[in-house]
C-alpha cells in the first residue's frame, strides 16, 4: 500500500510533529483534536515551524504553502474515513486510547493501517477495541520527540501483527525521511528499555553524590561523544514521564535497575519536572538550560 492519506489522532507534542512530518512528506493529512482550542494550539505549533523555516531561508514560502495545503484539522472521527493509515498520539492512559481505537473501528475503512505512538502501553491492549479482522493492520508507529529532528521511528509488532503491514509501515517510515526498526511490543520497546536504566543509573550516581550534575553530564558527554548528559536528558524527556516509564518497566521486568530512585520520586514530588516546568536537575528558561540546581 502507497499511504497517501493519513489521520493523525491528537495534536499535542507528538500528533502535531507526526501530522508535520507526514505533510511534508506529501501526504493528505487530516489530524483530529478533543476541542477547538486543542486544535488551534496545535495546528499553530505547525505553521509556527513552517514559518520559522520560511523566516530562516530553510524553505520557500511556495514550499510551505504547498505543505500547509496537505494539511487539515478536524475534531471528527467521521472526516478520518478516506485514511489508509491512523496515527492515535493521544495521552498515554488506556481507557481514552480503547475509545479511540472503537471509534476508528468504526470510522475506517477496511485494510486501513491502525497506529499507536505509545511509549508505554502494549500495543496489543489496543486490540480489543477493533474488530478481529483488523489485527493484523494493527501496530505501534514509536516516534522520538521533537519528531520532526528526530530520525528514528519504532514499528512494533504484535503477534498478530502482518508482515504486509510492517512493510507498509517501513515504506511509510522512509517516505518520512526517517529509519525504521522493527521492536517487540514489550514494555520499553529497544530505545527506551536501554536508555532509562542508564539514566536512572545517573540520577542514582547524583544520589550518592558521585560528583555534581554538571560533572556528571560532562563526563558522559565528553567521554562517549553523546550529544548531551544523562541528566539533561532526563531534565528534557520530563521527569515526571521518567519516573512513570519506570514504574512500567519495573513491573514487567522487576529488575532494581529499572526502578525510580528516591531522588527522581522527591524532585517529581516537588514539581520539579525538568525541562516542561522550568526546573529538574537544572534551571530551565523556555529551551534553554541555565544552572543546575541543588539537590
Ligand atoms: N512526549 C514524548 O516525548 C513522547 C515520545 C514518544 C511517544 N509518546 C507518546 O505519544 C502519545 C502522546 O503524547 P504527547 O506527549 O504528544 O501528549 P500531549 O498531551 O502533548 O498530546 C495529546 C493530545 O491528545 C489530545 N486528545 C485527547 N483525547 C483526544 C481525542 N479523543 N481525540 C483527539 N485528540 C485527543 C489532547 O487534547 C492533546 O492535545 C502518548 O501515548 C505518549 O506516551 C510521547
Amino acid at each position: 500500500m502507497d499511504i497517501q492519506r493519513v489521520g493523525v489522532i491528537g495534536c499535542g507534542l507528538m500528533g502535531s510533529g507526526i501530522a508535520q512530518c507526514a505533510a511534508e512528506a506529501g501526504c493528505q493529512v487530516w489530524v483530529k483534536e478533543a476541542n477547538e482550542a486543542f486544535l488551534t494550539k496545535g495546528l499553530a505549533r505547525i505553521h509556527g515551524a513552517w514559518d520559522r523555516a520560511v523566516t530562516k531561508g530553510k524553505v520557500t514560502p511556495e514550499q510551505r504553502q504547498a505543505w500547509a495545503a496537505n494539511l487539515q484539522g478536524t475534531l471528527s472521527f467521521d472526516d478520518l474515513a478516506p485514511c489508509d493509515l491512523l496515527v492515535e498520539a493521544i495521552p498515554e492512559n488506556l481507557d481514552l486510547k480503547l475509545r479511540t481505537f472503537a471509534e476508528l473501528d468504526r470510522v475506517a475503512a477496511p485494510g486501513a493501517l491502525l497506529c499507536s505512538n505509545t511509549s508505554s502501553l502494549s500495543v496489543a491492549q489496543m486490540g480489543p477495541a477493533l474488530a478481529p479482522e483488523r489485527l493484523p493492520r494493527l501496530a505501534g508507529l514509536h516516534f522520538f520527540n521533537p519528531v520532526p529532528m528526530m530520525p528514528l521511528v519504532e514499528v512494533i509488532r504484535t503477534l498478530a501483527t502482518s508482515e504486509e503491514t510492517l512493510s507498509d509501515l517501513r515504506a511509510f517510515v522512509q517516505k518520512l525521511g526517517k529509519t525504521a526498526v522493527l521492536a517487540p511490543d514489550a514494555p520499553g520497546f529497544i530505545v527506551n528499555r536501554l536508555l532509562i536504566p542508564y539514566l536512572l543509573d545517573a540520577i542514582r550516581c547524583a544520589e550518592q553524590g558521585l560528583s555534581s550534575v554538571e560533572d556528571i553530564d560532562t563526563g558522559m558527554k565528553l567521554g562517549c561523544g553523546h550529544p548531551m548528559g544523562p541528566l539533561h536528558l532526563a531534565d528534557f524527556v520530563g521527569l515526571d514521564t521518567m519516573q512513570s516509564v519506570s514504574e512500567v518497566l519495573f513491573d514487567a521486568f522487576g529488575e532494581p535497575r529499572f526502578k525510580a530512585p528516591s531522588l527522581l520520586r522527591q524532585l517529581v514530588a516537588a514539581g520539579r519536572f525538568g525541562r516542561k516546568s522550568g526546573s529538574g536537575f537544572y534551571r530551565w528558561e523556555g529551551e534553554k538550560r541555565a544552572e543546575a540546581l541543588p539537590l
